[in-house]
């Protein structure tokens, strides 16, 4: 049994799945989270409002690129594992800014390692054995499958396609090669699409029902045939806790749900949600705000997940099922709208404007 005194560092605690994290924790475990995030525009303080009070809680503001502030933070807080959620993490923007990509997800992720290594090579002996660092990475450094292809599994080449894709199969090698070359104790997992409370609405999910409640045009790229394996967030945190525990050591684990749907339906589904959820008598249905508009450079047409290998090594399957994630993720951004405004920055307007702006309707 591990001490549960101890502290877990997670790093990106204030973004999308990382939020979500922290507070399961938090709610389920005993031990101390201490949570390393920069507040990029990604970042926000107001997802871990319910334990802003909470002595096992412990923010610091930092970058992962910092090699100094994470010697200090690992020196003061002696945690037993780090759970790496830090990133750029947003395609678009990999393409029309990839350098950011490059300096938080391959340097900082390099940095980060460097740094636990030094940590966990001073350790005694029985705390060096439990340590942990757990890389949360994507399925799309495995790039993009066909129609009737087999879904991704852990021996998948990679073949990553976005600026994004790219940086995050690059901190993926990093992460191995210091397992094989130092040793170090790292379990690496690869993610399908998440969706669920706390996502900032630059990604399909929020963005559509938030335009949706507003009447604007939802712009669905390409013909809106691509394909995601979608995952309701709650069902992604178990995993990492599980793979946590009882992961294999410099092993990797996929983790999906099991629905996989087109975009298209996707939000053909959010706008019969928010008509229903929302209530508000609008006449037309939203169905008609659907504006199909230039595609995404290099877009990935389908990804899917197999899932076996955490299903029988670990015992990890996906609880939600998606239509009533969906329609439990459409009910939360309708009733949190203080949250809502408060992530509706002057940045967030600016890159609705640079995105879609150039994007013609097709
Ligand atoms: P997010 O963009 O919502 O959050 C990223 C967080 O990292 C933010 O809080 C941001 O402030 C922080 N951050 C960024 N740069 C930093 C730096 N240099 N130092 C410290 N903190 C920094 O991302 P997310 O959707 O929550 O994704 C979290 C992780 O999960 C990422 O590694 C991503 O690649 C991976 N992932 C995401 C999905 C998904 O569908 N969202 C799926 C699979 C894997
Ligand atoms: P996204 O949420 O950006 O996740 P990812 O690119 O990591 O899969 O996009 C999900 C899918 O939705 C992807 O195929 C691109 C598409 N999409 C749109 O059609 N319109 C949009 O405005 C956005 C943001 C995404």
């Amino acid at each position: 049994m591990h001490d549960t005194s101890q502290a877990v560092l997670v790093t990106g605690g204030a973004g999308f799945i990382g939020s979500n994290f922290v507070l399961n924790w938090i709610g389920e475990a005993a031990s101390p989270v201490i949570n390393l995030d920069l507040l990029t525009y990604a970042g926000n303080p107001a997802n871990l409002a319910q334990i802003e009070n909470d002595t096992r809680h412990t923010f610091v503001r930092g970058d992962i690129c910092d090699a100094d502030g994470i010697a200090k933070l690992l020196r003061e807080h002696k945690p037993r594992a780090i759970v790496h959620f830090a990133a750029e993490s947003h395609v678009d923007r990999s393409i029309s800014d990839p350098g950011a990509f490059i300096r938080t997800n391959v340097q900082g992720t390099g940095t980060l390692l460097e740094q636990a290594r030094l940590y966990w090579s001073e350790l005694n002996p029985g705390s060096k054995q439990q340590f942990r660092f757990l890389h949360v990475s994507t399925d799309e450094v495995y790039g993009s499958l066909g129609p009737d292809d087999p879904a991704f599994s852990e021996s998948t080449a990679y073949a990553p396609n976005s600026p994004y894709a790219a940086s995050k199969a690059s901190s993926d090698h990093l992460v191995r090669a210091y397992y094989h070359t130092f040793g170090l104790p790292v379990v690496t997992t690869n993610c399908s699409n998440n969706y669920g409370p706390f996502q900032f609405p630059e990604k399909l999910i929020p963005l559509m029902i938030l335009n949706a409640l507003e009447g604007k045009p939802l712009p669905v790229y390409g013909d809106g045939q691509n394909v995601r394996d979608w995952l309701f967030v709650e069902d992604h945190c178990s995993a990492i806790r599980a793979v946590l525990e009882r992961g294999r050591l410099g092993e990797t684990y996929n983790i999906g749900g099991n629905s996989e749907r087109k975009n298209l339906d996707v939000v053909t589904v959010i706008c019969d949600l928010v008509d229903e959820i929302a209530a508000d008598g609008k006449p037309e249905p939203r169905r008609k705000l659907i504006t199909f508009v230039t595609d995404r450079p290099g877009h990935d047409r389908r990804y899917a997940i197999n899932a076996t290998k955490i299903r029988d090594e670990i015992g990890w399957e996906p609880a939600q099922d998606f239509e009533e994630g969906l329609r439990r993720t459409v009910a939360w951004y309708l009733g949190n709208k203080s949250w809502v405004e408060n992530v509706r920055t002057g940045a967030y307007r600016d890159w609705i404007r640079r995105n879609y702006d150039e994007r013609v309707p097709q």
